[in-house]
């Protein structure tokens, strides 16, 4: 029974291997069409005397580099040409009132891609700081970097939640970050079951049973989303309704999944 497992865990991986090696052909083929898409990236990584190089790299590693989101998504210009004084037409520096990434025009900036977490964020008392054009709430990159897109964990964001919000800060309520780690915290407990209900479907051999429950596994991610997007109001009861509907459908799930086992 071991011995079954193990071979199918090895032959899963041989797949794997394979899926993956033809995913790096297609991505080795890529660059190049990304990089003639996007003129900007070539140049700026051509010169070092451009600002902010660090930022180039953050940009090279993220989602956003491997989804073809080009600087000028952010930034505006003339992608298209190699001529730095065409191609800036437009760009402002992020310190200009009308700079698409200046602070206070990140949520629309972001929001353009980003819809549900934007819509929830403009419910926010700080999107009502950054429209009065206060600059002590945060923005989008706040929490996610100007350009890498990173998740920060539980811990982290209350760090991040911290550095405003405590007795001697620009915001009062200490509580408030605590809050936010213990609820990311839940989050994250049912994103690993979850993945772990995903795992256990995969190696259902009935495809009818497999589609069934792939179905009801889809229904269980649905709340989740929600409850990310939610989020981004900052007070957390909405998050908090979405999560437990999220509870209930994985634990119907997972109960599924063991009945057939017994
Ligand atoms: C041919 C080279 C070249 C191209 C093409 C180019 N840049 Fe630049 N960029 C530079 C150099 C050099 C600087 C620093 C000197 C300056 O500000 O002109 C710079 C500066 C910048 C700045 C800082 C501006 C500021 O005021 O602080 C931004 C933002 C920027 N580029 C974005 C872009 C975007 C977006 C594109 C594509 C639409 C682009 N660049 C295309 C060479 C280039
Ligand atoms: C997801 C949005 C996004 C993308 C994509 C993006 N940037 Fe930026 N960029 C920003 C934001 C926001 C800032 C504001 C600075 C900050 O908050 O650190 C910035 C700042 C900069 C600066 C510094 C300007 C200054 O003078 O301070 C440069 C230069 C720049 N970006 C170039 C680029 C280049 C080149 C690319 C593509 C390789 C790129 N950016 C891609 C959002 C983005
Ligand atoms: C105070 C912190 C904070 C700010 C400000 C913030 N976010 Fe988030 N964002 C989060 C947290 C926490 C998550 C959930 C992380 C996780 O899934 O583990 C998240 C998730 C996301 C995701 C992933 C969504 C998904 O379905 O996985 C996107 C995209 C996003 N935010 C965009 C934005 C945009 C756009 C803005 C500005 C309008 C913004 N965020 C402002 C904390 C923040
Ligand atoms: C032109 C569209 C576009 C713009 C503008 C854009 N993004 Fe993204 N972003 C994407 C795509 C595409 C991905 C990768 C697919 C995904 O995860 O949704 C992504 C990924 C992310 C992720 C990771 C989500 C995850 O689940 O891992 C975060 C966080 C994020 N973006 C935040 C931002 C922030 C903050 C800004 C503004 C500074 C921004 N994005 C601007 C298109 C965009
Ligand atoms: C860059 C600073 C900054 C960060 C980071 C920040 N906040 Fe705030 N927040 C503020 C400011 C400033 C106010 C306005 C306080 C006021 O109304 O006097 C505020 C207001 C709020 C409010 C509305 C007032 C209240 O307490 O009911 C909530 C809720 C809130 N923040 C939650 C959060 C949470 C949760 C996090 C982390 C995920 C967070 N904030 C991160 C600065 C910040």
């Amino acid at each position: 029974m071991t011995f079954a497992t193990a071979t199918i865990g090895g032959w899963h991986m041989n797949r794997l291997s394979v899926a993956g090696a033809i995913i790096s052909l297609f991505l080795a083929a890529t660059p190049a069409v990304a990089q003639q898409a996007s003129r900007c990236a070539d140049c700026h990584f051509a010169q070092n005397t451009v600002p902010n190089p660090d930022h180039l790299y953050d940009w090279d590693r993220s989602p956003h580099a491997r989804n073809n989101v080009g600087c000028e998504k952010c930034h505006g210009g003339n992608a298209t040409v190699f001529e730095a004084s065409i191609a800036h037409r437009g760009i402002l520096n992020p310190a200009n009132k009308q700079s698409p990434v200046n602070r206070a025009n990140l949520p629309a900036t972001c929001g353009g891609c980003h819809v549900g977490p934007f819509v929830a964020f403009q419910d926010s008392r700080h999107y009502e700081l950054l429209k009065g054009g206060d600059q002590h709430g945060p923005t989008c990159s706040t929490c996610h970097d100007p350009v890498a897109g990173q998740l920060l964990s539980p811990k982290a964001l209350e760090k991040q939640c911290s550095q405003c919000h405590g007795p001697k800060e620009v915001a009062p309520r200490a509580e408030r970050a605590r809050n936010a780690r213990q609820m990311y915290e839940s989050l994250n407990a049912i994103r690993d079951q979850l993945k772990l209900a995903n795992a256990m479907i995969k190696r259902v051999d009935d495809k009818q049973r497999r589609a069934d429950l792939m179905n009801e596994y889809e229904q269980a991610s649905v709340p989740m989303t929600r409850a990310i997007n939610a989020g981004h109001k900052f007070v957390y009861g909405e998050l908090d309704e979405y999560l437990k509907v999220a509870q209930e459908r994985v634990e119907k799930l997972m109960a599924h999944i063991a009945n057939r086992a017994n």
